[in-house]
Parts: structure tokens; sequence; C-alpha cells
């Protein structure tokens, strides 16, 4: 297949495509308009393959997506590009509602054409495959778990988007016939994440020996995904999901925010020894909370393990442990991933 994946110098948009190069036979032609948050050298090791081209297109030109479908004329789109920073969301809500929700409206509709400008036959093949997240179920309470059926009930902007991103592509399959499938996945970790989210900018800052924000009490909850086990589930869903359907993604490793800090700083202490900030757990500092903070995200991914024979690889404990070695030694690429353009600064306070 050749498929467009947008958002492909992106933190899992990335590991999607060296997982697509290195363990598949497709092609990839990268569609990435290369935010703050995106980075081409995430791609170094598959982007001298003959398979993987890129084209630096933004997703809210209407035109230049249409030019790439053109040019291109692909198989399948694997659509990841989008602004996904809650804390931004709340700082500045447009360019959330214009890269998440007109973006995804453009590939919808140039998806649309093109798939009318295929053969009958492609024209049943061809697959959109829309990759979204568990916040668009807005928060749980200490029990329980999201399933594909769960009410939507987002509460940032950024979820809000999401969410009416996933609608608009249920509606394109319902009114156009556009062969979709969907995923709603937990929280990413691993290489190349932009350290702006909680667990590469917690590395970040141990590292500098700076203070360590953790919101509110520390107790919200995430349900963590190794982003390569991640990019796995999202090929397996493109490959051989049913049209229509939705697949939730977890890693099934569910922490309190305050765990997930001090697990760090266990790691940094034993990782860089020669650090003079140890115990990294002193620099631990509790913050004003962010505003309409989700309390509990976890995902039942039974149905993926079911219909697609998806479980993730990586535990919690390797995954991380992995993820604070990446960052040891490869503290230029994120000097060069942040430089003039976040210090680390809080995030999310404006009103
Ligand atoms: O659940 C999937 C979602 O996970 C994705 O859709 C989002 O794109 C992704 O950013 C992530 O959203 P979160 O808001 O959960 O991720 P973040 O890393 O920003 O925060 C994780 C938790 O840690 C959250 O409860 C807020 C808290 N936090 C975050 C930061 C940046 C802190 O306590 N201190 C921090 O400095």
């Amino acid at each position: 297949m050749k498929i467009v994946v947008t958002g492909g110098a992106g933190f899992i948009g990335s590991a999607v495509i060296r997982h697509l190069i290195s363990e598949t036979q497709h092609s990839v032609v990268n569609v990435d308009c290369l935010t703050y948050a995106g980075n081409l050298s995430t791609l170094d090791v598959v982007s001298s393959s003959s398979r993987y081209s890129f084209e630096k297109v933004n997703i809210c030109d209407s035109a230049a997506v249409q030019g790439v479908f053109e040019r291109h004329r692909p198989d399948a789109v694997m659509h990841l590009a989008a602004e996904s920073h809650v804390d931004r969301s709340i700082d500045g809500p447009s360019a959330f509602i214009q890269t998440n929700v007109v973006g995804t409206y453009n590939m919808l509709e140039a998806s649309r054409r093109h798939r009318h400008s295929l053969p009958a036959d492609k024209q049943d093949e061809f697959r959109f495959h829309h990759i979204s997240t568990d916040e668009v179920y807005g928060s749980l309470g200490d029990e329980g778990l999201f399933t594909e059926e769960t009410s939507y009930d987002p509460s940032s902007p950024y979820s809000a988007s999401k969410a009416a991103s996933d609608h608009l592509v249920r509606a394109w399959n319902r009114t156009y016939g556009l062969p979709v499938v969907l995923t709603n996945c937990s929280n990413n970790y691993g290489p190349f994440q932009y350290p702006e989210k909680l667990i590469p900018l917690t590395i970040m800052s141990a590292l500098a020996g700076k203070p360590l924000p953790v919101y509110g009490k520390g107790e919200n909850v995430r349900d963590w995904l190794y982003v390569d086990d991640h990019a796995r589930a999202l090929v397996a869903v493109l490959e051989r999901g049913q049209v229509g359907e939705t697949y939730n993604i977890g890693g099934n490793s569910e922490r309190k925010n305050i765990d997930v800090v001090r697990t760090i700083c266990a790691l940094m202490d034993e990782l860089n020894q020669g650090s003079a900030h140890r115990p990294h757990e002193k620099l631990i500092t509790f913050v004003t909370d962010r505003p309409g903070h989700d309390h509990r995200y976890a995902i039942d991914a039974s149905k993926i393990r079911r219909d697609l024979n998806w479980t993730p690889q990586e535990s919690f404990a390797s995954g991380l442990k992995k993820t604070v070695q990446w960052y040891l030694a490869n503290q230029d690429w994120c000097g060069r991933a942040v430089a003039d353009r976040y210090a680390g600064e809080r995030l999310g306070l404006k009103n």
C-alpha cells in the first residue's frame, strides 16, 4: 500500500513511519507542516528509503492537500496531524480548531474526491484511518474503564476538537461511504516526545536541576502506552480493522502522576549517578492545578486484543527505563527541539 501519513514528523507519527518502513513493505508519504513540535530528524533512520517521501504541507491548506492526493494517489491515509498539548489548547484554542477540526475536514474531503477517482475495486479497499485520543471520553472516577461505547464528554479545547474530528470522520463514513477506521489511545511515551508533556518534561527538568511541576496533588491517573506498541497497533488496525469500527488502544499501565514523577526521579538517580541533583525527588514541586483537569483515564483494550491479536509488549517499568536512557543519550536532540521555542515554562493557566 501507498500510505499518506499526516503528522509524520511528530512523536507518534514518526514512530508509525519508522515502523512502516522498517517492518513492512508499505510506502509512505509523510505530510507535515513542521510546527514547533515537528522534527524531521526523528526520521533519519528511514528517510533514505525509496519507499519514503516527504511533503511539507499544512492540512489546513485544502489546495495543497488536494495536490498531495493528485501527485501520490494513495491507497490509504493515516491521519495523525494534530495540535496535541492540552495546556497549549487552554492558552490558545484557535490552532486546535483549525488543525484538528478544519484540517481533518480537508483530509476527509480530499480523500472522498480521490476515492471517487479510483477504479471500483480500489474504492472499496481505500482506507481513512483517524488516530484520536481517549480524552474524547472525558474523565473517569476511581473505577471503570473507557470502552468503544463510552459516551463522548470532552473537557478541554484540545479534547473537544478531537471529539469534533471523530464525529466528522464517522459522518463521512455514514453519509459518503468513505471506508474509515478510528482509534482512540491513552497517554503515549517514549523516545522523541516533545519535552512539554509530563514524562519528557520531567526528565529534562531533572537533568537541569529545575523544579519538577506536579499539577494539584499529583493524584490524577493516566494509562501509559509505549509509543512503539501504539505504532504496531495502528498498523494492525489499518491493515486488518473493520471498516466503520473504532478500536481503543491502551497500555494497561495506570499510574498516578506523582508515582510517575517519583519513578523517573529514581531512574535518574540510578542512571545519572554523576548528577549534582540527586536525589532528584527533592526537585518535585506541587503547583496550581490544570483548569478542567480530568481525574483519570484508563482504557479497556479488549476489542483490539480479541479482534486483531494486539497486546502491548512493553511494561511501564521497561518502557520508562528505555525512555529515560534515550533522553540521557539524546540531550542534544532535545536541546535542538526546544531551542528558541520552549524553555519549560508553565503553560495552560491563561484565562
Ligand atoms: O490520553 C491521551 C492524551 O494524553 C493525548 O491525547 C494528548 O495529546 C497527550 O498530551 C496526553 O494528554 P495529558 O494532558 O494527559 O498529557 P500531559 O503529559 O500534558 O499530562 C499528563 C498528566 O500530568 C496530566 O494529568 C497533567 C499532569 N502534568 C503535566 C505536566 C506537563 C503535571 O502534573 N505536570 C506537568 O508539568
